[in-house]
């Protein structure tokens, strides 16, 4: 599909190599919207690879709560009141809030400016950067609004990784792992190997997990790109998700990290496939032992209960006619979406994870 056809350079030191960025910033003009935890870090370098091209910046406040159309308003603000034309380019040099929100800005703003992904989380690295949502949050619920808009280019330095809190580094792990599990049985394999590895930020190691990732997520969303496909196609990329967003939601999205409901979620969907009786106890003692070695949770909060899942699972955007589709491994390496679980198991698999179960019903 030619709307996905942009580079995606992964690898270490991309930031300071001078070829990557500069091409990109056709118009030689650029908004560099970061936020105040990023742009002390890499904004001067990313500045170094503009060399002659007029740059003007956004600085936001750092957190969720802030991908707003406030903070998108700021972003057009700028743009407007600094003469950019629609040959600007938005650089997002952040992780996946700063590059949601500048994403958008760049989509509406004058039906369109350019724009670079620079993602400095592994979480926006493996997935936010790549695929072309962006949006911002709105009072009745995350992600309402925004637009299908892809970047010129997407430019993931791992280097920028050091820095990461070790706790956000071993929440983007859960969708690495999750593109293994969805349709990579190889790459599983290799995570199991090189997990020490990825935790202690190789710079190869990551790289190559990176790059996998990216590459799955492109093949997927080449196919689909607007999740239009019932069958499965973009859908499989949210394995774990109808329990994660279950999770974040009924918690006000203050206990876990995204990446931590993730993980926990891949745990639910492998249990609920083993029930179905399509993934062997290998197997899922396999997933088990990975999410482990990543130091991710195992287990939903406390506070989490049967009702809550079940309260909060159908809202998800994979609902539809009101039917909960649920995506479950067939075997380590092969999704599939279905919307006709067994609810018997569902269920089953929903008391064996909540407080209820551990307190011996
Ligand atoms: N567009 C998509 O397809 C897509 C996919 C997945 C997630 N998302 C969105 O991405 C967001 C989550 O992204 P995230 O996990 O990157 O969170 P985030 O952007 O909030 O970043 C996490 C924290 O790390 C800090 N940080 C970023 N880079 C750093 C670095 N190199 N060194 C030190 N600190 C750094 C940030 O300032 C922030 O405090 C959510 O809003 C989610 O909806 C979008
Ligand atoms: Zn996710």
């Amino acid at each position: 599909m030619e709307s996905c056809a942009y580079p995606v350079f992964i690898g270490a030191g991309l930031l300071g190599d001078a070829r990557v960025l500069r091409p990109f910033v056709e118009g030689g003009v650029a908004m560099l919207v970061s936020n105040e935890t990023v742009a002390p870090l890499f904004a001067d370098r990313v500045r170094g690879l503009l060399g002659d091209c007029r740059v003007h910046m956004v600085n936001l406040p750092d957190g969720e709560r802030h991908k707003t159309l406030d903070s998108m308003a700021r972003i057009i603000n700028a743009l407007a009141e600094n003469r950019c034309g629609r040959d600007a380019t938005v650089i997002a040099l952040g992780g996946g809030v700063v590059g949601d929100v500048a994403g958008f800005a760049a989509a509406c703003y004058q039906r369109g400016a350019g724009l670079v992904q620079i993602p400095t989380t592994l979480l926006a690295q493996v997935d936010a950067a790549v695929g072309g949502k962006t949006g911002v949050n709105h009072a009745a619920g995350k992600n309402l609004i925004g637009a299908f808009y892809q970047p010129k280019c997407v430019i993931a330095d791992s280097d920028t990784l050091h820095s990461l809190d070790q706790r956000e580094l071993r929440a983007g792990l859960a969708e690495v792992i999750k593109y293994g599990l969805i349709r990579d049985a190889g790459f599983f394999a290799w995570l199991e190997e090189n997990m020490e590895k990825l935790l202690r930020r190789d710079s190869d190691a990551l790289a190559r997990a990176i790059g996998q990732s990216c590459r799955h997520k492109a093949a997927v969303v080449a196919a689909d790109e607007k999740e239009n496909t019932a069958a499965g196609g973009r859908a499989l990329l949210n394995l774990g998700h109808t329990f994660a967003h279950a999770m974040e939601a009924a918690l006000d999205y203050r206990a876990l990290l995204h990446g931590e409901a993730v993980a926990v979620g891949l745990l639910m969907a492998a249990d609920l496939s083993r029930r179905m009786g399509w993934l062997g106890d290998g197997a899922v003692a396999r997933i088990e032992r990975i999410i482990g070695e990543a130091g991710l949770p195992a287990s939903p909060p406390a506070a989490m209960t049967v009702e809550k899942f079940l309260r909060f699972m159908p809202m998800d955007k994979k609902s539809r006619g009101g039917k909960m589709r649920l995506v479950l491994l067939e075997e380590i390496g092969r999704a599939r979406v279905v919307a006709d679980h067994d609810a018997d198991g569902l269920r089953a698999t929903l008391r064996a994870f909540t407080a209820e179960r551990r307190g011996g019903v």
